[in-house]
């Protein structure tokens, strides 16, 4: 790429995309120009205003009509698929929010699709980039923490029925419950910085809201590490987000990373010994649930796509969201069935996407 500035259209308007949309505004993304959206609903779309952005109702005739670097793919979860294939056939760099897709056959096709048109195709989980889990990660690759014993991973967010009542979130067929939505960050950070899974137990129930899918689930794993682990999370708590936390029991020490979302060290003992203060350099102050994530993984793609810098691909990698995304679909895949569920067996819900 020759120009100091990549092109950046956005497809689906909707909340995350006001994030992104205070983060150009600010001028947070300097590499970056946003030049282009596309939202099916002429509201959403006429809502904002941001220079002389060209505006569509329909994506096929902005990826015909636009010169686009990077195409951030903001639409419901369920046309995730649909949307990057279309970006990535036309050659297009393509970022996807999380979820990569809801089905496992999905995931496999669209980075078949990324290596075959040689573009780039990364999927959001801005979590792995905050300062807290950077350091557990450091630290767990150099092996300073001991053996790891327990992973607990809690999710305790407050989303009430208007949340549910848009018309995807909650439903099988473009979305999942709590755990495709909101716990999919955490289970996320404990795949790929703490162990791969080797099974899988799982219960789910629709407890306090009303949706399709589930609002609380709690899963336990066998990881391949030869560690425990559990993931439990809820949206029916009341009346906000309270936590979400990644803990590590090990026979050296308790290690957490907590904070609304994954922001803070909030315990880190170690051979007996509290030194809390000492990590608590990489706390971070967040807005919103949300986190910083957003800011430094839209920097540090630009400097990857217009210098070629060499940069972590921990960061975005699609094969990394993609193992999430089988992780999701196999718990409930043991909830379906009432089985424990092997991770390299092949079978997948058939209830999601
Ligand atoms: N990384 C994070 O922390 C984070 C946070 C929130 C949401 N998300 C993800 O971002 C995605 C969007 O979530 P949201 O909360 O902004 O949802 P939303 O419903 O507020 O916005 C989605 C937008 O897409 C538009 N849309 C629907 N179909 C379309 C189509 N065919 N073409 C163009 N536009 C279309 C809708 O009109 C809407 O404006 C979801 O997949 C969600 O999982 C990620």
């Amino acid at each position: 790429m020759k120009q100091n500035k990549l092109n950046v259209g956005v497809v689906g308007c909707g909340r995350v995309f006001l994030h992104y949309l205070k983060l150009f505004k600010k001028n947070k993304i300097p590499l970056m120009e946003l030049v282009s959206c596309c939202d099916i609903n002429n509201k959403k779309l006429n809502s904002f205003k941001y220079k002389n952005i060209s505006k569509y109702l329909n994506f096929n005739e902005m990826l015909k009509n636009e010169k686009l670097d990077l195409i951030l793919i903001l639409t419901p979860s369920g046309l995730h698929y649909k949307h990057s294939k279309m970006a990535l056939l036309k050659k297009k760099n393509v970022l996807c929010e999380k979820p990569m897709c809801l089905k496992v056959s999905h995931g496999k096709e669209l980075i078949k699709i990324a290596k075959i048109k040689k573009v780039f195709y990364g999927v959001v989980f801005q979590n792995r980039l905050n300062n807290a889990i950077t350091c557990l990660k450091k630290n767990i690759d150099k092996n300073n923490i001991g053996k790891i014993i327990f992973c607990n991973v809690r999710l305790i967010w407050s989303r009430d029925n208007n949340y549910y009542n848009d018309g995807w979130h909650g439903t099988w067929k473009m979305d999942g419950g709590v755990l495709n939505q909101q716990l999919i960050h955490h289970l996320d950070a404990m795949i790929n910085i703490v162990s791969e899974i080797d099974e899988i137990n799982s219960f789910s129930s629709t407890r306090i809201n009303k949706l399709e899918c589930e609002d609380s689930i709690i899963a336990s794993f066998k990881l391949k590490n030869g560690a425990l682990g559990q993931v439990l999370g809820t949206t029916g708590f009341r009346p906000n987000d309270t936590e979400a936390s990644l803990e590590l029991i090990t026979d050296k020490g308790l290690f957490k990373v907590g904070g609304t979302a994954l922001n803070k060290i909030s315990n880190w003992v170690i051979n007996g010994k509290e030194n809390k203060k000492h990590f608590q350099k990489f706390n971070e102050k967040i807005e919103n649930s949300y986190g910083n994530g957003h800011e430094k993984l839209l920097n540090k793609l630009s400097k990857k796509l217009i210098y070629k810098k060499k940069i972590d691909e921990f960061s975005w990698s699609s094969s990394k969201a993609f193992a999430t995304s089988i992780a999701v679909s196999k718990i409930y895949k043991c909830i379906e069935t009432k089985k424990n569920v092997r991770f390299k067996d092949n079978n997948f819900s058939s209830k999601l996407g």
